[in-house]
């Protein structure tokens, strides 16, 4: 399936235009990793790049504690970009043979002032990831 297809499917990208989305594909990147990889590690500096899963399947890990796992369509690596200056929070592993689009923090940014609703799919999958947590603490 083209990239710009998928990402009409994904919740994060549903409300946007085709050539906004086409726009998006032109300036990311993809990158391909094995299973077993660490994409995103705990601690680095954090202003290199917002993925979104093409295809596969990763896990968050805190202190090496799996926290969350992520499929086609979702996305991580936002926290870093959205708190300059912050390292990123937990490694993110891939579970299997694992694809995804990576868009710098620039055009991350740029992304959530043009599309507003962008910006709103993601504060509602940040609060619901809080809510699992929370959820998962007091298990
Ligand atoms: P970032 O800190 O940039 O890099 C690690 C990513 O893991 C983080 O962004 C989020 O996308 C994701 N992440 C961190 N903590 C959690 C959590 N508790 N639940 C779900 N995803 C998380």
């Amino acid at each position: 399936m083209e990239t710009t297809e998928f990402l009409k499917q994904t919740g994060l990208f549903s409300q946007c235009s085709d050539k906004d989305l086409e726009g998006v594909v032109a300036t990311a990147k993809h990158r391909s990793f094995d299973a077993g990889a660490t994409m995103v590690r705990e601690g680095d500096p954090g202003a290199r790049g917002f993925y979104l899963i093409l295809s596969g399947a990763a896990e968050v890990r805190k202190g090496g504690e799996p926290v969350a796992t992520f499929g086609p369509g979702d996305f991580f690596g936002e926290m870093a970009l959205l708190l300059d200056d912050t390292p990123r929070t937990a490694d993110v592993v891939a579970t299997e043979p694992t694809t995804t689009l990576v868009m710098t923090q620039w055009d991350f940014k740029a992304l959530l002032t043009s599309h507003p609703e962008v910006a709103a799919s993601i504060m509602l999958v940040l609060a619901e990831r809080l809510r699992n947590t929370d959820q998962a603490l007091t298990d």
